[in-house]
């Protein structure tokens, strides 16, 4: 029974939050007249001296003890005597483990808002550096038109941003105080949860206390954005694989982030990055197992809750250590861009600028064009040419329309300075995408 009923080995990582709150908890009772100020200044200063043991020497595991709330209590009694059993007063573990717990998530929130902050700018800075470097884009993970590598690398710096988004939401609505349901119906004691919740740093008391010892949305919110960031990471983890492959030999990983093998000398392993891309299947692990413990639970609360934390732990900690992995990579990653760009022009990258010049210069409708460039790819390739080197007897064979003017404007060079739209991939377009990121980054 002990074993299978005790959290402390887990939800120990949950003292300075269990220690904040009844401080919080403790001030606030003495206020409302409920215990002595003399007891609640007895009971902070001993609450404090379990911090500085907590801090130096860890939180001591008895499983007797079962959890972080009951190991508080017994040391407290252990230091200041009668006045420990005092703090329970108009508090259940109930309302103490929500309240613990989202202080905890608030905080994990902050932290990863950091780490993903820290990603932005290293994709920011290499992107600033290519710029101008042209590599294939891919649909399929065929060549499909050229791109700039500084452009592939700011898409990522969208969808951090978009994390860090959902990131800030649950961490704002998660932002109210279970502090004061007591068990789950509230408590008889003339409580002042306003004063609770603003000595932690909620906005508010949570409004019911049914809802507040029962709702774990906000681990779920924790663990389904933690998750969609770790998808992000792994899709920029796999593409680092492919990148350092040889065949592809887009990037040399620095010997820093890869590893040899025991038996071919020669071997620059992606490890990191494969890890990472596998780390994310603990991730999305998370979210599924809290949301089954959840799903079928009666209210208020049942035990099943307990192992809720090792889901959003175990998820903070992998997604902490896959941003900093893969922040370390993106820094520190040789670009190959002779490589990129020599592979830039292959599979008649620019067949769509030969269609658009058709369109823009000679007046043929765009359905028409796409298939005269069609036949004009076909014949490259029947002669093993590329498409701007289609010999100009053959292209006037194909259709009048394609000159030796329109052949030349299909360099992979002038393909990308001419895609200016707006979130294009021109040069002068990324460039002015960076300003944006850094200014962002910088709010
Ligand atoms: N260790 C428990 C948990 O994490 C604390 C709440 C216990 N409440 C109870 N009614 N047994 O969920």
């Amino acid at each position: 029974m002990q074993e299978i009923n005790a959290s402390i080995p887990v939800d120990k990582r949950l003292w300075e939050e269990d220690i904040a709150a009844s401080r919080a908890h403790a001030a606030m009772i003495s206020a409302a007249g409920i215990i002595t100020a003399d007891d609640a200044a007895r009971i902070d200063a001993g609450l404090a001296q379990i911090a500085g043991e907590f801090a130096a020497n860890g939180v001591p595991v008895d499983l007797a003890l079962e959890d972080i709330h009951m190991t508080v209590e017994s040391r407290l009694k252990e230091i200041i005597g009668e006045p420990a059993g005092r703090l329970h007063t108009a508090r259940s573990r109930n309302d103490q483990v929500a309240t613990d717990f989202r202080l905890w998530v608030r905080t994990a929130c902050a932290r990863i808002d950091a780490g993903l902050k820290a990603i932005q700018a290293a994709l920011i800075a290499r992107a600033e550096e290519h710029a101008d470097s042209i590599m294939p884009g891919f649909t399929h993970l065929q060549v499909a038109q050229p791109v700039t590598l500084g452009h592939h690398l700011l898409a990522y710096v969208e969808m951090f941003g978009r994390d860090r988004g959902r990131f800030a939401d649950a961490a704002k609505r998660l932002n109210e105080s279970p502090l004061g349901a007591a068990a789950l119906a509230g408590t008889s004691f003339p409580l002042d949860r306003n004063a609770t919740a603003a000595a932690l740093g909620f906005d508010r008391p949570m409004a019911n206390s049914i809802d507040a010892v029962s709702d774990r949305d906000f681990a779920l919110e924790f663990c389904a954005s933690a998750s969609i960031a770790a998808i992000h990471l792994s899709r920029l983890a796999e593409e680092v694989v492919i990148w350092a492959s040889q065949p592809f030999g887009f990037v040399q990983l620095p010997d820093a982030w890869s590893t040899g093998s025991s038996i071919m000398p020669q071997k620059r392993n992606p490890d990191a990055a494969e890890l990472v891309r596998g780390r994310a299947g603990l991730l999305l692990g998370a979210f599924q197992r809290l949301s089954v413990i959840v799903k079928g639970l009666p209210l208020t609360y049942s035990k099943d809750l307990q192992d809720d934390k090792e889901s959003v732990f175990g998820a903070f900690d992998a997604l902490a250590l896959s941003l900093a992995a893969m922040t370390g990579m993106v820094e520190t990653l040789v670009f190959r861009t002779d490589r990129m760009r020599a592979l830039a022009a292959s599979g008649f990258s620019t067949a769509t600028d030969l269609a658009d010049w058709l369109v823009r210069e000679a007046g043929v409708p765009f359905r028409d064009a796409h298939h005269i460039v069609g036949a004009c790819v076909k014949r490259s390739e029947e002669l093993g040419v590329e498409l701007s080197a289609l010999p100009p007897a053959e292209a006037a064979a194909i259709h009048a329309a394609v000159t030796p003017a329109a052949l030349a404007a299909l360099t992979v060079e002038a393909s990308v300075a001419s895609r200016t739209s707006y979130g294009g991939t021109a040069p002068e377009r990324v460039r002015q995408a960076i300003a944006a990121a850094r200014a962002a980054l910088e709010e």
